[in-house]
């Protein structure tokens, strides 16, 4: 049992594409545990895409992050993190595996529809910020044990 994170990205929010693409994931042997619906803020989109500040794609992913809705979703299931990234496709859209989500509602390498947790590490860290009100223990192999703490995320 592992845990991933599914961020379905303002791209794929406008083209009413969240339905579908949840769809897959669910049909992929994937579970959702934990569903939300916000709009980054810049503090969020500054701590989500910190390893990326430098790049020269860094600001206009910033400024397209923060455009729209997102939906950011708790995936859990046996290689939930492989299974998510080899259901969402390459990052480029023109190079990902026709039928990948990215494939289907990606426009280009920014607006590509959604994320994919790299690493179960960076799933904990990454679902920590978009969940900051859930502390999850993963206590065993059955399943996760969520505790809420009273804290709301801005922005939604
Ligand atoms: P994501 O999985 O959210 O992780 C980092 C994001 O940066 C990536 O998806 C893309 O949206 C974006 N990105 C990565 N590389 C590039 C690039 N070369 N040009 C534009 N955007 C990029």
């Amino acid at each position: 049992m592992e845990n991933t994170l599914l961020l379905i990205k303002p791209n794929a929010t406008e083209q009413n594409a969240v339905g579908r693409i949840l769809a897959m994931a669910e049909e992929n042997n994937m579970v959702i545990q934990k569903l939300r619906m916000f709009n980054f803020t810049d503090e969020i989109a500054q701590n989500f895409y910190a390893e990326h500040v430098g790049r020269e794609f860094y600001e206009p992913l910033m400024k397209f992050m923060k455009s729209g809705k997102t939906v950011g979703v708790v995936l859990s299931g046996d290689n939930a993190v492989k299974n998510l990234r080899a259901l969402l496709g390459n990052t480029n859209p023109e190079e990902a595996n026709p039928g990948t989500v990215r494939a289907l509602f990606g426009e280009n390498t920014r607006r590509n529809a959604c994320h994919g947790s790299d690493s179960a590490e960076s799933a904990k860290r990454e679902i920590s910020l978009i969940f900051p009100e859930y502390v999850f223990i993963n206590k065993n192999k059955d399943g996760l044990t969520w505790f809420k703490r009273f804290t709301k995320l801005s922005g939604e």
